[in-house]
């Protein structure tokens, strides 16, 4: 006791003169080899009283530099007893990552009865079993130690010099380069860059907080559920780097969080960092265009398969991180889909329209959506359902499938598709499908049905009257709204000088440049008539009972490699169309949904490896729930299975196939 109080008496001169210079980080701490972090702020505070009773349990065995871990338990019981403990240690065990046995050094009881001080609540033998080292507690009548704040449960630290009560992180490495950096929130209610490192760690550390901090109300229905940004979106305190570092030099942190993040952090997800983006959102493969930053790693099959663009920061991290429960990108032409597909989660480009975009970086504003990966199907309807809040939830699921042979392949049709190929699992998945909404599916052809249309003769093909909508578009966008006063501004504090732009970038901005002004309007105009055709004649919107009259399927990825470590060339103008550009066009949703995984023989390994095989569903514009609820009844039924991180998207596999 004496000790510490000396040390106050040493302490506090120094603070006072140094305030305005000197500033505390947090504190980076290993328990039981596991690393962690304590912001600098504490969220409580012991009295003097309690400090010294703690003190005096202790003994000698004070913890390092005047520091203690210890749990925090709230009981809403009367009575407290061993099997109190048992209980609530059962739960947290299982429940969260963050709190281990190691925090029990000390343990504080905030219970609803009314003992008095000092009886202990939980018996000798049972402290021992823990190595507890102190054990407060607080009752009803508010006798024994309580803290300034009540505290939810779970694991904090403690500043025996101060009584200071401190949150814990837990810091987990991102083996895939998947992030820029870690987040924790800031006192005056943004974000602000984690200061902490695992020792010894070459990549950046992202800490996660306890999620026994956090309960789900109605009110915040994701409470503790943790999620990463693309680093297009802003968030205050936080710079926005669109994955050029010129670009995150040159303007301050954001003084605003985009709403549609802020309303996740509404519903209580935890923010746990930024994630890369490739280079304003465009189109960049990982050896060849990715310059500025190092492209995320895929990390299925055997890790070096190309995450796709431009949502790879937050699709490699969902597929790989345990510790995370969701990732948010954004899709204008497939930057939520194609990483959705190779890293083999769910994930989707919703209805355009379907949250604001505000202070999220545009590529075009007509063909922007914010989409969000997860592993579970449930978890992803429940983010959707809160997300997509303007969408109304129907009461049956559509009664037709529209199967476009143009897109699976007529391969697919005459001959049954050999066992252990994408295409076997693509009509094993339909087939149980079908079974499960009663129906079978209707064979089509997209191209033929929109050629066969004696109205649209004089369009052409589509592939012709879609052949520069989508370049068209996100060039002349993204050159008004983005490069232009990028390039402006960074010119105007940098004597004329240009920033550096990745080449994927700067190849279609060129493009964007060599276009004549009425360009836009038409392709617009071909967009448009692209969308009312496929609302009128294909997916038909404005059902009663199920909202989109059918489902439209195409396959997503089909387990083909893409090794990062190939050099594909020069990028080009991405013009054309595919099944990928439909609800680009239409502005349907096109969720991502993986349906199993087939065997390649890998050049890096040389062994047998998995990638993931995904089907893409598109319904009418703004039936997103209908989806998101499909896939949710299509999981409990065991017709889809969540996928875990890793490798391999299923853990249930046997080891030798
Ligand atoms: C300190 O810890 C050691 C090892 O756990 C234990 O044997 C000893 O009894 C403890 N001393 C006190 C005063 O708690
Ligand atoms: C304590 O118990 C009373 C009545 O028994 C109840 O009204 C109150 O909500 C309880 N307090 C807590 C924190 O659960
Ligand atoms: C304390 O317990 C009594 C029952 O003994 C209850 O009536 C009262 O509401 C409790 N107070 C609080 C603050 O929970
Ligand atoms: C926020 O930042 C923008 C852009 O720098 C600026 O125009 C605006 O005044 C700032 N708002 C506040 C409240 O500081
Ligand atoms: C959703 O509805 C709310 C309330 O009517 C409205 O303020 C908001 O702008 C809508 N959001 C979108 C993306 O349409
Ligand atoms: C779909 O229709 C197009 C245009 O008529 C045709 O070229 C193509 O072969 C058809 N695809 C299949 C798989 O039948
Ligand atoms: C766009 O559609 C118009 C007709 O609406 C057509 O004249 C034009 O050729 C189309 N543009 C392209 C590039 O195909
Ligand atoms: C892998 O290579 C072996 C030997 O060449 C071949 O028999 C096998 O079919 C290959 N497997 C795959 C999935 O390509």
């Amino acid at each position: 006791m004496a000790r510490i109080l000396l040390a106050c008496t040493i302490l506090a001169p120094i603070a006072v003169a140094q305030q305005a210079s000197f500033q505390l980080t947090g504190k980076t701490f290993t328990l039981a080899g596991i690393p962690y972090f304590a912001p600098p702020a504490p969220v409580s505070q012991f009295s003097s009283d309690a400090v010294n009773e703690i003190v005096s349990q202790l003994g000698e065995n004070n913890t390092l530099d005047g520091l203690s871990a210890f749990s925090v338990l709230p009981s809403p019981e009367y009575e407290f007893a061993d099997s109190h403990l048992e209980a609530a240690l059962q739960t947290w065990r299982t429940k969260d990552d963050v709190w281990s046995e190691a925090f029990l050094n000390g343990l504080y009881i905030a219970y609803n009865g009314t003992h008095d001080w000092p009886t202990s609540l939980v018996s000798p033998e049972t402290q021992t079993r823990y190595a507890m080292h102190f054990l407060l507690h607080s009752g009803n009548r508010s006798v024994g130690a309580a803290l300034t704040r009540e505290l939810p449960a779970g694991p904090y630290l403690l500043d025996l010099s101060s009584g200071s009560v401190f949150e814990v992180y837990r810091l987990y490495n991102d083996e895939q380069q998947s992030f820029l950096y870690g987040t924790i929130p800031n006192p005056s209610g943004g974000y602000t860059i984690l200061s902490a490192k695992i020792p010894g760690a070459a990549t950046e550390s992202i800490g996660v907080p306890s999620r026994l901090y956090f309960t789900p109300t109605a009110e915040k229905p994701l409470a503790g559920l943790r999620f990463a940004v693309k680093d297009i979106y802003d968030v205050e305190g936080l710079r926005t780097g669109c994955g050029n570092r010129a670009y995150w030099e040159l303007y301050p942190p954001r003084n605003q969080t985009a709403p549609a993040v802020q309303r996740l952090l509404d519903g209580g997800l935890v923010l746990v960092g930024k994630t890369k983006s490739s280079q304003f959102a465009n189109g960049e493969v990982a050896t060849d265009d990715w310059v500025d930053l190092h492209a995320p790693y895929n990390p299925r099959g055997d890790g070096y398969q190309d995450g796709s663009s431009s949502s790879t920061g937050s699709g490699t991290a969902e597929a790989a991180y345990p510790w995370l429960d969701y990732a948010i990108g954004s899709d204008t032409g497939g930057s939520m889909r194609g990483p959705a597909g190779v890293n083999g989660i769910f994930g989707n480009r919703p209805s355009h329209g379907a949250v604001s975009l505000d202070d999220v970086m545009p590529l075009s504003p007509p063909l922007d959506t914010a989409g969000i990966f997860a592993r579970d199907a449930n978890m992803w309807a429940t983010a959707g359902h809160w997300w997509y809040q303007n969408f109304t939830s129907y009461s049956g699921f559509p009664k037709k499938l529209l199967f476009p042979v143009d897109f699976f392949g007529s391969s697919f049709l005459t001959d049954p598709p050999p066992a252990g190929t994408a295409d076997a699992i693509f009509n094993a998945f339909i087939t149980k499908l079908e079974s499960f909404l009663g129906i079978t599916r209707t064979e089509m052809n997209l191209t033929s049905l929109w050629a066969e249309n004696p109205l649209f003769i004089a369009h052409g093909p589509l592939s012709e009257m879609l052949m520069t909508t989508y370049p068209t578009l996100i060039t002349m966008d993204q050159t008004e709204l983005v490069a232009e006063p990028f390039m402006a501004d960074y010119a105007a504090v940098n004597n004329g000088r240009k920033p550096f732009i990745d080449p994927a970038p700067l190849t279609r901005w060129t493009y964007g440049w060599s276009l004549p002004s009425d360009a836009y309007a038409e392709q617009i105009a071909n967009k448009t008539t692209f969308m009312n055709w496929f609302a009128s004649e294909v997916v038909v919107g404005g059902d009663l009972t199920s909202c989109s009259e059918s489902i439209f399927l195409y396959p997503q990825s089909s387990g083909y490699t893409t090794y990062r470590n190939a050099y594909t060339g020069p990028p080009s103008t991405p013009f054309g169309f595919s099944a990928g550009r439909i609800a680009v066009f239409a502005e349907t949703p096109d969720m991502v949904v993986p349906v199993g995984e087939v065997p390649y023989n890998s050049t890096i390994t040389g062994t047998t490896e998995y990638l993931p095989v995904t089907l893409s569903f598109i319904v009418a514009k703004d039936c997103d729930l209908v989806l998101f609820d499909l896939f949710a009844v299509l999981q409990n039924a065991d017709i889809i299975k969540p996928v875990v991180t890793g490798s391999r998207i299923y853990d249930d596999v046997p080891v030798e196939e």
